[in-house]
């Protein structure tokens, strides 16, 4: 595995690879590798040649209360990981690399309405700074195929939306949640938590298949059902932020007939702030 910090090392690897055709995949990461990450690096494994895995901890998008200084920067133990899951490149720009002008200074990239609500709702320009990233990150590896974790939905649908948009010429696949034994979903952010609150925070999972299952079962009451989880959230102690069904593909409010739905959910423990979502699929 190589280990790059600058798009000109990237490019001359790049000139290397392209008259083979080797097809590229990138997975974007902000470090502190999980098995969730893994899984990324696998799927990309089977949808591309060569895998670039970048690393970056990127300052646009986190909020002046959030935590950019905290976030665990684990690199060592993150490449020692790359290596045996198979990335060919671990990707690790600077700030001064990624914003030449400075985070502050930075071109942005909004993608509209999207980016404010739900999550955007919480954390204003949270999105820009994503779409930001990804959009330099694109620019820099050239990827035709790039992987994201569902657990980050939301994202997803807004970087799907940008390369939509921009003619960016990459795919983008999101690969499943991966879970605890309980059923949390895996994320960074869970290294915050202890072993108490981790059990408690199974309850968003819990709360999210139960909507499942009323969906299922034909309840189209899509508020009545929100509300349940969201009271079933705040009894275990966790603070909801919000609890949402909505249509898979773009996010809008669903209708009676929509079929292909995600169930979205945020709630704080403590001062972790923690998401999930489950794709629903129902039948006519
Ligand atoms: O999902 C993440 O880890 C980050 O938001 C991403 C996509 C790497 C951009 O910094």
């Amino acid at each position: 595995m190589q280990r790059l910090e600058t798009p000109q090392e990237l490019r001359a690897l790049l000139a290397q690879w392209h008259p083979e055709g080797d097809r590229i995949a990138l997975v974007p990461t902000m470090g502190n590798l999980h098995k969730g990450h893994v899984s990324l690096i696998k799927l990309a494994r089977e949808l591309a040649d060569r895998v670039i895995v970048s690393v970056f901890v990127n300052p646009t998008q986190f909020g002046p209360n959030e935590d950019f200084e905290e976030y665990p920067r684990t690199l060592e133990t993150d490449a020692l990981k790359l290596m045996r899951a198979g990335a060919d490149v671990l990707y690790a720009p600077s700030v001064e690399t990624m914003y030449p002008e400075g985070p502050d200074n930075a071109s942005r990239i909004t993608v509209p309405n999207l980016s404010s609500e739900l999550e955007g709702a919480s954390r204003p320009g949270h999105f820009a700074g994503v779409a930001s990233v990804v959009c330099r990150l694109f620019n820099m590896c050239y990827p035709n195929v790039a992987v994201f974790g569902q657990k980050d939905y939301q994202q997803f649908v807004i970087l799907k939306r940008m390369a939509r948009d921009l003619h960016l010429p990459v795919q983008l696949v999101a690969a499943p949640t991966v879970r605890s034994e309980t059923g949390l979903a895996l994320s960074s952010r869970n290294s915050y938590l202890n072993d108490a609150e981790r059990n408690t925070a199974v309850v968003i999972s819990q709360a999210l298949n139960a909507i499942n299952a009323q969906l299922e079962e034909g309840n189209r009451d899509f508020a009545a059902l929100e509300k349940a989880a969201t009271e079933q959230i705040a009894a275990a102690g966790l603070e909801p932020d919000y609890i949402a069904i909505r249509d898979a593909e773009d996010l809008s409010m669903p209708g009676a007939g929509s079929l292909h739905l995600v169930a979205l959910a945020a709630a704080r423990l403590g001062k972790v702030r923690l998401l999930d979502n489950i794709l629903i699929e129902l039948h006519d």
